[in-house]
């Protein structure tokens, strides 16, 4: 219970040096608990305010009623009292607040509350399609997003003025001229980079996987942007044959988007692999047929195929650059692929404007918490 000043009825010295002796251990105890800026000023108004503070009381409760004959005696205490709490109240406010004082946490307050994230749904398809691989036995492998033209067309067989270059829509860095055209800097088109990259470290067998993003400079509309994500696969060894190329994408498919799913390859062109094909699903949303009820579906634009990504049989020249590692063309053979994770994640959840996964939005990735 806070002090508060008593009425005084018995004014024998006995009973005033008890009052004044209750008064001194309360201003103590005050004193004491005083932590900060804020404790000071009340505790300074507590018992100094002119209108209603302790000492006012004091003179208007002891010393004005007091009898004639205990005025003296009332007066010498009440003098005394007013010095004494004059210097404990000094000693408050000069008192420095101690380091435990201005760190300490009031537990009344309510707290921060900290929003629990959640996995983007690109990050989350990224790391499903991972995981598939990663029960077939294969590694991740990371490479930068800032490369050069040796890694992201030259080792890769696109030779320099090649038109093949052209299908990349590279977005190259500034003041690059002073340096060789190998080491000039661009961000990377594709991640088929890393699969130089990672043949260099390790020798032959592998099999990696490489996630990651990659630019290219095409205005960002609801089916492009110029940030977007790839996952490479690479599995080089000996006697690995288109079969083993098929076979793996295949069962990949099936993990991801069901059982009933099937594939089919068409050829195609990438100066890496040779031969080069694109990897169809069948639409897992109208389960083939081109047809929702009687509308026709979106996603496959009603061919009831989706293209996911494309692959080939490394092109002996890619070993070339990395020969001298163990990948002698003459005894190895190995197969790779490359897909946009962005458009799988489209799909997937059913999107049709690709931009609303890198706005930020908190009200779209909050439903994928
Ligand atoms: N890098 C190619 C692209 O981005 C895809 C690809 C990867 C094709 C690996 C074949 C083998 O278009």
């Amino acid at each position: 219970m806070a002090y508060t000043v008593p009425k005084l009825k018995d004014f024998s010295p006995a009973a005033l040096d008890k009052a004044v002796e209750k008064l001194l251990a309360a201003i103590g105890d005050e004193s004491d608990a005083v932590r900060n800026d804020a404790d000071k000023k009340a505790f300074r108004d507590r018992w100094l305010a002119r209108k209603d503070g302790i000492l006012t009381q004091v003179n208007d409760l002891w010393l004005k009623p007091a009898p004639k004959e205990a005025k003296r005696e009332v007066g010498q205490r009440v003098n005394k009292l007013k010095a004494e709490v004059e210097a404990k109240v000094e000693a408050a406010l000069a008192q420095k607040p101690s380091a435990a004082a201005e760190s300490a946490i009031d537990i009344s307050l309510p707290g921060i509350r900290r929003p629990i994230g959640a996995e983007h749904p690109i990050i989350r398809t990224q790391n499903d399609i991972v995981g598939v691989f990663k029960n077939l036995g294969y590694s991740v492998a990371e490479g930068p997003v800032i490369e050069t033209d040796y890694y992201n067309f030259e080792a890769l067989n696109f030779p320099p003025n090649h038109p093949a270059r052209d299908t990349q829509d590279t977005l190259f860095l500034a003041n690059q001229e002073s340096k060789s055209r190998r080491e000039q800097l661009l961000l990377r088109t594709h991640t088929s980079p890393v699969q130089i990259r990672t043949m260099e470290k390790m020798k032959p067998p592998i099999r990696i996987v490489i996630p990651g993003k990659v630019h290219r400079n095409d205005p960002p509309d609801a089916s492009h942007s110029p940030m977007f994500h790839q996952i490479e696969g690479l599995a080089v060894d000996t006697n690995i044959t288109f079969g083993d190329l098929k076979g793996t994408l295949d069962h990949a498919m099936k993990a991801l988007f069901g059982s009933d799913v099937k594939t089919s390859f068409r050829p195609s062109f990438f100066p890496f692999t040779e031969p080069s094909a694109e990897m169809f699903v069948s639409c897992f949303i109208c389960g083939g047929s081109g047809k929702r009820g009687s509308d026709p579906c979106r996603p496959c634009k009603q061919t009831g195929w989706i293209e996911i990504l494309g692959c080939g049989m490394v092109d002996p020249s890619v070993f070339e650059f990395v020969k001298g590692n163990g990948y002698e063309p003459e005894k190895i053979s190995g197969f790779a692929f490359g897909m946009g994770v962005d458009r799988i994640a489209m799909l997937k959840y059913g999107l049709d404007d690709l931009q609303l996964f890198f706005q930020g939005d908190v009200r779209f990735l909050e439903q994928f918490g």
